[in-house]
């Protein structure tokens, strides 16, 4: 049974972040065996911030979960060397890869080369997922099985800003950026096109920070990047603890019943 239909939002609410970790391992093993079940292959984004920490502390353990058909991009990445602590990669690598057995060319980097170039890396990342996506005779657009974001206390996603330019991109389907409000300002990023073609769309946020934006981003109508992530036929799914939950005034449920 799907979780919900597509043009829905369905938000799970967890009493702590150690439930919410659970309720995350749930949603994303089910997930990964439906996409391998389907196509042989589970297609995953990950962004950075909190998220690998609050996505792996359980998955990472779970065995039912065939991470050998895992291929791994970032929605998300900085102009950084991937040894540096600002990597994303590195994050994600010290949270999940390091435990489980993704094969090491099924994740998708940012070139370390292109790093002082942000437009050539993003070309660069543009070309690894076409390479991805193709099939045997056509270029096809990078539809992944799951994308999971996060949400800064300005409404921005994947490294889309309030305001920004890059929020009307309709072409290009990872973008440079070089002047992002939070540090490091040069990264690069997945657009909406691309995030608005996955199955299934996932934000996870935690804490009380997150209260008045969630509400903002939720109960009110606007065009902050958190609210511009509309699945076109995927689904919608926020993941937040009780503490950010707090002053949502939508309908919401309860992870660990629901899940
Ligand atoms: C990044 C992230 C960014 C992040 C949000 C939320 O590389 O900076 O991908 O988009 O997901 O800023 O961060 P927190 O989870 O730390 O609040």
């Amino acid at each position: 049974m799907p979780l919900h239909t597509a043009g829905q939002t369905q938000i799970y609410t967890f009493p702590d972040t150690a439930a919410l970790s659970q309720g995350l391992d749930k949603y994303v093993a089910r997930l990964s065996e439906e996409g391998i079940k389907r196509h042989g292959k589970f297609a995953i984004a990950l962004s950075g911030g909190s998220l690998p920490k609050q996505l792996s502390a359980i998955l990472k353990d779970n065995p039912s979960v065939d991470f050998s058909k895992w291929i791994v991009y970032f929605a998300d990445e900085r102009c950084v060397p991937l040894d540096h602590e600002d990597s994303n990669y590195l994050l994600a690598k010290k949270e999940l890869f390091d435990f489980v057995n993704i094969p090491e060319e099924n994740i998708h980097t940012i070139n370390p080369e292109l790093i002082h170039n942000p437009e050539e890396a993003a070309e660069d990342y543009i070309s690894q997922l076409a390479a991805t996506f193709a099939t045997k005779d056509s270029v096809r657009f990078p539809v992944f099985d799951l994308i999971l974001l996060g949400v800064g206390p300005d409404g921005h996603t994947c490294s889309l800003f309030p305001g920004h330019e890059l929020l009307q991109e309709t072409v290009d389907w990872c973008a440079a950026i070089t002047d992002s409000p939070k540090p490091p300002p040069r990264r690069i990023t997945f657009t909406f096109p691309v995030v608005n073609h996955a199955h299934h769309v996932a934000f996870v946020a935690a804490g009380e920070g997150k209260q008045d934006m969630l509400h903002r981003i939720l109960d009110t109508h606007g065009d902050l990047p958190a609210q511009l992530v509309k699945p076109v036929t995927g689904t919608l799914s926020w993941f937040v603890d009780d503490a950010a939950a707090a002053k949502i005034t939508s309908t919401t449920h309860k992870g660990l019943e629901r899940l």
